[in-house]
């Protein structure tokens, strides 16, 4: 059974205007597409074939770095389309809502957090809320298709909310201004699935 590119629950221009459709259409059919086709490429035939994402990328050898950064694309990118959707933003409520005044003060204060490490991520990579074990949060930013599953990558713990700072992700629509691309994602963001994440973090 090899990896399948994800269906969108949405179509490429629900998200508009905080990200248009253009910019997901080539996102998700090319990119998406080309990390899937060469993750699979990569596991052919090898004693990773058969095995879920999230154990490939645990268990993974940093120096194989055709699973690193085709895995990691694939994977990212699946949590990115999950953590969308056209009736996102606002805030986050219940355990997870607790959880941010926890480890952050308060949700205005985890926003600028996660914003800072997205806008400062030098290059293409990630900025990410990852949930520990013993239910804190912390937030970082990890290079190319690099995250926090991997062993000895960023915050460590369980990616619930990821954002793409790549070009490719916002360069149609806001150019060189990555920190709008950042506040517009805001908009989209599905709390309801990054709760679900949190709750249910490995
Ligand atoms: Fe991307």
């Amino acid at each position: 059974m090899s990896f399948e590119l994800p269906k969108l629950n949405y179509s490429y221009d629900a998200l508009e205007p905080y990200i248009d459709a253009r910019t997901m259409e080539i996102h998700h059919s090319k990119h998406h597409q080309g990390y899937t086709n060469n993750l699979n490429a990569a596991v052919e035939g090898t004693e990773l074939e058969g095995n879920s994402i999230e154990s490939i990328l645990q268990n993974l050898d940093m120096n194989n770095k055709a699973v690193r950064n085709n895995g990691g694309g694939f994977y990212n990118h699946n949590l990115y389309w999950e953590v969308m959707s056209p009736n996102g933003g606002g805030k986050p409520n219940g355990e997870l809502a607790k959880a941010i005044e926890t480890s952050f003060d308060s949700f205005e204060n985890f926003k600028e957090l996660f914003s800072k490490a997205a806008a400062t991520q030098f290059g293409s990579g990630w900025a990410w809320l990852c949930a520990q074990t013993d239910g804190s949060l912390t937030i970082c930013s990890t290079p190319n298709q690099d995250n926090p599953l991997m062993p000895g990558v960023g915050c460590g713990g369980f990616p619930i909310l990821g954002i793409d700072v790549w070009e490719h992700a916002y360069y149609l629509n806001y150019q060189n201004k990555r920190p709008d691309y950042i506040s517009a994602f805001f908009n989209v963001i599905n709390w309801d699935v990054v709760t679900k994440r949190f709750l249910e973090r490995k």
